[in-house]
Order: C-alpha cells, then sequence, then structure tokens
C-alpha cells in the first residue's frame, strides 16, 4: 500500500482527513465504500435494486452517460430523444459517437403530461437496436412525470424490446427535487428492471446536483442486469477507465462517503430542497399571470422552468435584450424556447426577473 506523502499546504487544508483517503488513488471501478453505499441509498429508494449489481464510479454524470453509450452505442444507431434535452446528449450520441438522433414531442399534444403516446409512435418507426434516453426531473423542462405516466414509459419500452434489443439511459442528475404530491420522485430504472431479457436499463446518477458538489466530479453508472451480467459490463468499464481518465477521484468519494454517512444527510438535502421548492413557488406564482408573450410549459421538479415564446419572437434576441436592457441573463433553447434557472434566482429577484421579459418581449412587434 503506497504511503501518502502530502506536501505543506495541501497537507494543512486536508488536515482533517486521512490522509490515504485524500491522497491516494481510488480503485478504477471506484471506492468499495462509495459504491456500497450509494447502492444501499438506491436500495432505500426501492427495493427492486436488491437483485442489482454494485455500480462503477465515474468522473461525473455526464461521464456515467458517455460510458454507457461507449459500451453499447455503436456508429450509425440510433438514439431516441425527445425535442426538448440538455444538449450535451448531441456532443455524446451525435457528434463523439456518430449517431443518428431521432426525437418526438416532449408534451402531450394538449400539453398536460409526458408524451407517452409521442414516444410509442416514434420507437414504432423503426426496427432493429435503438437507444433511448429519458432524464426526469428533466433539464430544460422542469418535469417529472406522475406515477402512472412513469409506469406507462416502462411499459412502452417494455413493448418496444420484445422484438429487439433496447438501451435505456435513465439520467438521473436531478433526482429527488421534487416539488409536487402528483409527480414522482423515483427513477424509471426502477420500474425496467427484470422486465424484458431484451431490455438494457442503464441509470446515470450521482451527486452533483443531489448532494449539491458539483466540483467533486463523483457519478454511478448502474446496469439493471443480473449481477453476474453487471460484474462483467464493471469489468469492461475498468478498461474504459483506465483508457481515459485513469482512475476516478478519491478524494470526492471519501468526502461524499462522509456525507451519505452522516446522521444529517436526509435533513440536510431536504433542507436544499425546501429552498429550491420556496423558489420554484415564488416563479409558479409570477408565470400565473396571464400574458400574450409566451406558454408555460408544465414544470413540476428539477431546477429550470421554459417558457414558449409568442410567435415573431426570437429567443436569442430576447436573451441578448435581456442581458443589455435589463441586465438579466436567461438561457435560451432553439429559437423559440427561454429557460429560467430558479436553483440559481433569489427568492426576491424572481418576480422582477419575470416583469422584465415581459417588458423586452412586449417591445418587440
Ligand atoms: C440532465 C443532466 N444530466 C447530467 C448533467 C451533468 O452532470 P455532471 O456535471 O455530473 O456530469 C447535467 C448538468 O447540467 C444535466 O442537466
Amino acid at each position: 500500500m503506497a504511503i501518502p506523502y502530502p506536501l505543506a499546504r495541501l497537507g494543512e487544508l486536508l488536515s482533517g482527513l486521512n490522509p490515504k483517503d485524500a491522497f491516494l488513488y481510488s480503485p478504477i471501478q471506484g471506492r468499495p465504500k462509495a459504491r456500497q453505499l450509494w447502492h444501499e441509498k438506491l436500495v432505500k429508494e426501492d427495493a427492486r435494486m436488491e437483485s442489482i449489481g454494485l455500480p462503477v464510479v465515474t468522473a461525473g454524470i455526464c461521464h456515467a452517460i458517455s460510458m454507457g453509450a461507449e459500451l453499447f452505442f455503436s456508429p450509425g444507431d440510433t438514439l431516441f430523444l425527445p425535442d426538448l434535452y440538455w444538449d450535451n446528449y448531441e456532443q455524446i450520441f451525435g457528434i463523439r459517437l456518430e449517431g443518428r438522433i431521432e426525437r418526438y414531442p416532449f408534451y402531450s399534444p394538449d400539453l398536460s403530461s409526458f408524451n407517452v403516446e409521442g414516444l410509442r409512435h416514434s420507437l414504432a418507426q423503426t426496427t432493429g437496436k435503438i437507444h433511448v434516453l429519458l432524464d426526469f426531473p428533466s433539464n430544460p423542462s422542469g418535469y417529472s412525470p406522475t406515477p402512472e405516466e412513469m409506469k406507462a414509459i416502462a411499459e412502452v419500452l417494455v413493448q418496444a424490446a420484445a422484438s429487439r434489443t433496447v438501451v435505456v439511459y435513465c439520467d438521473d442528475a436531478y433526482h429527488g427535487l421534487v416539488f409536487e404530491k402528483t409527480a414522482t420522485s423515483k427513477s424509471l430504472f426502477f420500474e425496467l428492471i427484470g422486465r424484458h431479457p431484451n431490455l438494457i436499463p442503464l441509470k446515470c446518477d450521482g451527486i452533483t446536483k443531489e448532494l449539491s458538489f458539483f466540483g467533486g466530479r463523483v457519478g454511478f453508472l448502474t446496469f439493471g442486469t443480473s449481477v453476474a451480467a453487471s460484474e462483467i459490463l464493471v469489468d469492461k468499464s475498468k478498461s474504459l477507465i483506465r483508457s481515459g481518465i485513469g482512475s476516478p477521484v478519491g478524494i470526492s468519494q471519501y468526502l461524499m462517503e462522509e456525507e451519505l454517512m452522516d446522521a444529517r444527510h436526509d435533513e440536510s438535502f431536504e433542507s436544499m430542497r425546501e429552498i429550491l421548492e420556496r423558489r420554484y413557488r415564488i416563479l409558479k406564482n409570477a408565470l400565473s399571470k396571464p400574458t400574450e408573450q409566451w406558454t408555460v410549459y408544465p414544470f413540476n421538479a428539477g431546477c429550470f422552468c421554459l417558457l414558449k415564446l409568442r410567435e415573431g419572437l426570437d429567443a436569442e434576441d430576447i436573451r441578448q435584450r435581456l442581458i443589455t436592457e435589463e441586465s438579466v441573463g436567461v438561457v435560451n433553447h432553439s429559437d423559440r424556447h427561454l429557460r429560467l434557472a430558479f436553483c440559481s434566482l433569489k427568492e426576491e429577484v424572481i418576480e422582477p426577473l419575470v416583469e422584465a421579459l415581459e417588458r423586452v418581449c412586449g417591445n418587440r412587434k
């Protein structure tokens, strides 16, 4: 076992930690305790996790998705995405892995729910192996399905797997940040465990948002297969990790273990969720006033909400004007959508932001 030799300032800064935890390499697949504790956390969320093997540790959630894709996705394969999605998926599957991306409308035609029928219809358009990625709560829509919708989504995926391989990437980055009783806080992954031999669910999650530890770079990739198959896939992941990042960050895994084992953890997470919920409610209220400038898409979870600007408005133009005329920053999504990140807005600036947006939109013909 290597003996750490902390240099002076690092030693001072990390003096409260065991130097072996702070300075040494992590095993390639992750620290045993980190993997075990994350698995236990998932078993607590849903007992179906008991039949699933330990996850492999990744350098954040994006790395978990891209490693899952490297294992299962071949150039020319097709990924099905709703039309509102985190743009990094395009980088991973479209640009890096040279795949095709098929999109279907995220919301049902009456804008009341996730578009389960749209997903079904879209998957039915192709034959052969497919990949499906879903993130709930969603970035950028801030939507989490009801438990019934989640079951219906799972049913569509199980049916699609009747005649071909279906790989499902469940991106659970915003897990637990749910603000309405009607929205599920459970992962789609749980609904897919053991449902069909052709169905390969992958769970991609981590500490980035759930532990509010963005720079910690600890994610997890869990294989929803038999434990024996999962162990083989963890082994394959080890060669990808070794040939890519070398090994995952050890000290962040150690810090995560300590946070998860701390008696205050659940309460501490709940305090963070409540801060976000207060911002969510203020934003919901501010957006409930009638306006001709935009339509608000349903949102109930996560960190964001999405507005569809009225005909004639260009999202990039409005974004620029908000900066120059009102000193406010928002993110545009395609040419008609603006994403408001209530996670980054103090309570007192939320209403003024919506008013500023209305002024800027109202000034454009
Ligand atoms: C939907 C979604 N998945 C994954 C991530 C990335 O997580 P990480 O920073 O752990 O790679 C983000 C970050 O913004 C995200 O919005």
